[in-house]
């Protein structure tokens, strides 16, 4: 027995020694859960292969002698024959004993058990583990087949709490994850994922092996038929049992499958391009898209090899000096933007230079998940087909949004005003941000939304409320809150203004003026009527300034750098960047300034120059308001004093930004002093290596990369998987231009 663990039972007897009893075996010896396990099957071949790989402790002769000795019995037999097998042990005393199972069909099991014995006895615990493989028998049989794997135990209202314990005791001893559901449930769910793509695998090669060209149909195979049919090759009894057994959820699953399928017949018969770019479209990010959801996590942080949750360090060698032409990745708030009014337009709308983040992305899924048929991105280029002010459709489940609070805020305006019901969810740090700067002005336009405590997400909206024009006095310089407003007011009856106290980015009245939209501005308030129509046009992303902020630091602080970023928005309410590092003395210059679909872009030189700490002007910080975290980092760099106040929104961006680089400056020996509204930082002292945690914000992780240029040692910094919500190319363009920095991936231990 390994030595460590505490045996959970003595005596386990396994009844069925094929792929799951045997790995059950193996795993709990492995983890020296129970100081004995006892084999029993039919088959005495397996019970001596069994016996043989030291699967298992010994076997017995008969099912009675097993169950006098064992305190637990794992029936792990073929589902049709869970009756008799039950009706074996119906004829000993079972009442100091625990039972359990692996079969797929739980209700099944439960319906024998009630044949039996009357009624389903307390001590009986079903469970199904949700691992497996193609494989079947007892020498397949693996020790850590359930490693990092569910179960599901399904136990009933009245069964033994001691023996549920027990029973997740051990599957947990044996590495796996335990949740538990009721009965009808598991079934349901089951034919849906995994009974039905067996009967399909297996129909399949049944059809095509039938086929008169079935010799060219496998000598041809390609990868995608393998794929498709490795589970063809599984035990045809276990399931012939599933497919009676879970007779009515099989067939429910099939014929949700045969509409589907019908569906694309059609297409393809009618030559219907938007309805399969539709299927193709929403199915090839859907898996993806769920696994973040379940894990409430960003798509790289759920996916990166082996859809195991992940967690990323940025290893940043010190010292270093930039050059080069570079194009940083497409702005973030106008992608996001350009999904929304694309979706709701007449006509396809063609974006290029859309940023292929996770943040923009969880748009795109949402709309997807609405009915709407995107193609791309892939390169930058995507192209929405609109569906019309009034043509979303209900979403299938809640709207995943990740990471993203400009999603999930501009959307809470969409919404609102929607015929349907929605549930806008987010990631853990989404889910800690306040929402009820717009949840507010919402309702007072007629909306009905629920939060959680202190207006947290998720945001329960319900449809079908009458929106009405409302005259707003934002209280923060919040584009988010503006543009939400502006979106609610594309339905609500008169008109909606919304007035900002401050200057704050200006891409939804630009955009929606470029999809034909009247919007009236005068100063920093907008001013939109209810009731019209967007029509689609072609919108060309610039590079996001926010993402180009890393490099003219970058470039403005590691000495004889020069570098030129190409294509940047310097949308005058985004440049505030380069006016605080103009006033620290950084040399930047813009060049080829022109207007690229209502937006202003130019190319911006940045040679490196000495800087000095000032005092950031007030009106500057609403328009520097992401790039805080890299502007620390250059005030670090700085000769003297540089005091932010006025910025107390800093607080509650992706993490409170704030704290997160005060930490972090005094980790790498920066004094640097936070204050509730923005920080003292007196720079220009050496700057120390050291162990920083980017608490999951992609601007803090990458500013603190940057920070390596003037330090004296490595920068290890930590929690960085998100850099790809805002700019997934930061480390290749980073290194391109002069930067050292590599990444490492490691498992989170989840249990
Ligand atoms: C954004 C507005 C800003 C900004 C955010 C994106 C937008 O937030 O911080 O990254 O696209 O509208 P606030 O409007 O809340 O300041």
């Amino acid at each position: 027995m390994k030595s460590g663990m505490k045996s959970v039972v003595k005596t386990v007897l396994i009844v069925g020694l094929g792929l799951i009893g045997g790995s059950f075996a193996a795993a709990l010896k492995a983890a020296g859960a129970c100081k004995t396990v006892i084999g029993f099957d039919l088959c005495e071949k397996s019970l001596d292969e069994a016996l043989e790989l030291g699967i298992i402790d010994r076997s017995c002769a008969s099912l009675a002698e097993g169950v006098e000795q064992a305190e637990l019995i794992m029936l792990s037999v073929p589902m049709l024959g869970m009756e008799s097998v039950l009706t074996e042990l119906a004829k000993h005393d079972l009442r100091q004993k625990i039972m359990t199972d692996v079969g797929s069909c739980k209700g099944l099991l439960i319906r024998a058990a009630r044949n039996v014995f009357g009624k389903v006895p307390v001590n009986l615990i079903p469970g199904h583990p949700i691992a497996g493989s193609e494989k079947s028998g007892v020498a397949a049989a693996r020790a850590n087949l359930f490693v990092a794997h569910n179960v599901i135990l399904t136990p009933l209202s009245d069964s033994d709490p001691d023996c549920i314990q027990t029973v997740k005791t051990l599957w947990q001893a044996c590495g796996a994850h335990i949740s538990i559901m009721d009965v009808r449930h598991h079934d349901e769910v089951l034919a849906k994922t995994s009974h039905l793509p067996h009967f399909l695998a297996f129909s399949l090669v049944d059809t095509l092996a039938g086929n008169p060209d079935n010799q060219d149909v496998f000598r041809y195979a390609a990868g995608g038929f393998r794929d498709f049919t490795r589970i063809a090759g599984s035990d045809p009894t276990m399931w012939h049992d599933i497919a009676l057994g879970n007779r009515e959820a099989v067939l429910e699953s099939l014929d949700c499958f045969s509409e589907g399928l019908a569906q694309l017949r059609t297409a393809v018969v009618n030559q219907d391009s938007e309805t399969l770019l539709g299927i193709f479209d929403r199915a090839r990010v859907a898996r993806q898209h769920f696994a973040a959801m379940l894990a409430r996590r960003t798509y790289m942080a759920t996916m990166m090899k082996d859809n195991q949750d992940h967690t990323k360090t940025l290893i940043v060698r010190s010292g270093g000096c930039l050059s080069g032409e570079l194009r940083v990745s497409g702005d973030k708030s106008i992608s996001h933007r350009s999904v929304m009014l694309g979706a709701l337009a007449e006509g396809v709308t063609e974006i290029t230079g859309f940023l292929e983040g996770e943040d923009s992305l969880a748009t795109v899924q949402a709309f997807r998940d609405m009915g709407v048929v995107i193609e791309g991105p892939n390169e930058g280029r995507v192209t929405i087909h609109g569906v019309g002010m009034h043509g979303l459709k209900p979403p299938p489940g809640s709207l995943y949004l990740g990471n993203a609070g400009t999603a999930m805020r501009l959307m809470a305006g969409l919404m609102s005003a929607q015929s349907f019901d929605v549930t806008l969810t987010g990631d853990a740090s989404l889910s800690g941000r306040p929402m009820s700067r717009v949840v507010d002005p919402l309702t007072e336009m007629g909306a009905r939304i629920t939060t959680e405590e202190g207006g947290r997400p998720p945001l329960v909206i319900k449809g079908g409320s009458k929106l009405s024009g409302i005259d707003y006095q934002l209280p923060m310089a919040s584009a988010q809150v503006q543009s939400c407003l502006l979106l609610a007011g594309l339905y609500a009856e008169g008109e909606t203004t919304a007035r900002a106290p401050g200057v704050v980015r200006d891409h939804t009245n630009r955009m929606l003026s470029g999809f034909g939209y009247p919007v009236k501005t005068d100063g920093n308030q907008v001013s939109i009527e209810g009731g019209g129509k967007l029509t689609a046009t072609s919108i060309e992303v610039p590079a996001d300034i926010s993402s180009a902020a890393f490099f003219m630091v970058a470039a403005s602080i590691a000495r004889g750098s020069e570098i030129t970023l190409t294509h940047v928005g310097v949308n005058p309410t985004r440049s505030g960047v380069i006016d605080i590092l103009r006033l620290m003395g950084a040399d930047i210059r813009l060049v080829n300034e022109r207007l690229v679909g209502g937006e202003p872009v130019a190319d911006i030189i940045v040679h490196s120059a000495p800087l000095k700490g000032i005092v950031i002007p007030r009106e500057l910080v609403p328009v520097a308001i992401d790039e805080f975290p890299v502007l620390f980092v250059a005030a670090a760099c700085a000769e003297g004093e540089t005091r932010l106040t006025g910025a107390k929104e800093l607080r509650v961006k992706e993490s409170d930004r704030i704290q997160a680089m005060a930490d972090g400056l005094k980790i790498l020996g920066i004094d640097a002093e936070a204050l509730p509204d923005g920080m003292v930082i007196r720079g220009g002292q050496p700057i120390e290596g050291g162990t920083i945690d980017s608490h999951g914000d992609h601007r803090i992780a990458m500013a603190f990369a940057v920070a390596a240029l003037r330090a004296q040692g490595e920068i290890r910094i930590l929690d960085c998987a998100n850099v790809s919500t805002s700019f997934p190319s930061f480390v290749l363009l980073a290194n391109h231009a002069g930067l050292r920095i590599s990444e490492t991936v490691s498992k989170v231990a989840s249990y």
